[in-house]
């Protein structure tokens, strides 16, 4: 049995977990700082950098304790590298290196991304870890929505992305236009129950030809329409904090019509990518694919299997970090301790 440590911070969740053959999950830990930065809307990075220096020797020592193992038993340290923020990075990638070196472990440095990629391989509410490629995956979080045809394990060929905001920013931003709180998808998501989705004729922005997406036009349609049922005032272009006055029948709908513009694209690109590439089976990983809808259009409209992570491992996690950095250490990966984080660092080596 091979166990790996993984390590996240690469943004506002202090997570270590412990995973056996990169798909039995032993232990998860995350801490989140959600409560901490909703005071300021959104994620304030020196406040989380802080946060994880506090967190991250608990936190890994709860997942150790958690797996009911001891540092000999590992077979190595997996840590996020980036993409993220560099002052949240750093306290997760000194802590592993630290780590790494005191026991006499590998290092394995892991892309964000493909973390959230293999959140799919873990064996959870009924996902395996044997599938078929080609496997089209969709990421949708909040900094990245892309579609990414794998033709087999750590072979990433990008087909198409958002080309201005990612669906998890677009729903952030629409709830606080709403006036919902942060985080936004979550509150959408729950608004949207009691809303019509047909309410409000919201734009949806196919690019045909492209695998690319695009969020900002709906984003702004959001806004007009808020300006228009506030009477014009121009309280909702000073700042998005403007949906406080609204009646909540009108924020519910709005929420609703909202996230079914979002679901409709990406379900409709998604399988039109898949019949093109004539993948195997679909992934569905990031943030966004916590949202209900999404899970069920997609599975609905899918002619291939759709994997999702269950709801836990689809927002920052160290599992997924353990889970992609057990097939990079079976490839041979073994980071330097030199290593440095990269704030951008994409997923496909171009
Ligand atoms: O993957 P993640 O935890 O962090 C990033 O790597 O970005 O994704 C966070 C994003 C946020 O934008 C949040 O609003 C969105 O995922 N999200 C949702 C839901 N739960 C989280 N969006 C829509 N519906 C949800 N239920
Ligand atoms: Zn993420």
């Amino acid at each position: 049995m091979t166990l790996i440590l993984g390590i996240e911070t690469s943004c506002d969740e202090t997570a270590a977990a412990v995973l056996a053959d990169g798909r039995h999950l032993l232990s998860n830990i995350v801490a989140s700082q959600v409560d901490l930065h909703r005071q300021y809307g959104g994620v304030f990075p020196e406040m989380a950098s802080r946060q994880h220096v506090l967190a991250i020797i608990p936190v890994v020592e709860q997942a150790l304790a958690g797996a009911q193992i001891g540092w000999p038993d590992l077979a190595a340290v997996a840590v996020t590298q980036g993409p993220g923020l560099a002052g949240s990075l750093l306290v997760g990638m000194n802590a592993a290196k630290g780590m790494a070196w005191a026991q006499g472990l590998p290092l394995v440095a892991v892309n964000h991304l493909e973390g959230h990629i293999y959140s799919n391989w873990i064996e959870a509410e009924g996902n395996r870890a044997d599938k078929t490629f080609p496997v089209l995956v969709l990421i949708v979080s909040g900094g990245h929505t892309e579609l990414v045809l794998m033709q087999d394990h750590g072979r990433y060929q990008r087909l198409g992305g958002t080309i201005d905001d990612a669906a998890g920013e677009a729903f952030d931003k629409v709830a606080r236009l709403l006036g919902l709180g942060y985080p936004g998808g979550p509150a959408v998501q729950v608004a949207a129950q009691s809303g019509d989705p047909a309410a409000f004729r919201l734009p949806r922005a196919w690019l045909p030809g492209t695998h690319d997406f695009s969020f900002s036009g709906l984003k702004t349609a959001v806004l007009r329409a808020v300006q228009k049922l506030e009477g014009g005032t121009p309280a909702a272009s000073r700042r998005l904090t403007a949906g406080e006055h609204l009646p909540s029948e009108a924020v519910a709908d709005l929420a609703a019509s909202f996230q079914q513009a979002v679901v409709d694209v990406l379900v409709r690109k998604t399988v039109q990518a898949a019949e093109e590439v004539k993948a195997s089976e679909i992934c569905v990983c990031g943030g966004v694919s916590a949202n209900a809808l999404l899970r069920q259009t997609m599975m609905a409209n899918s002619p291939v299997p759709v994997s999702v992570p269950p709801f836990y491992l689809c927002t920052d996690n160290a599992a997924m970090i353990a889970a992609a950095g057990y097939y990079r250490w079976q490839g041979g990966v073994r980071s330097p301790l030199s290593l440095d984080v990269i704030a951008n660092l994409g997923l496909v080596d171009e």
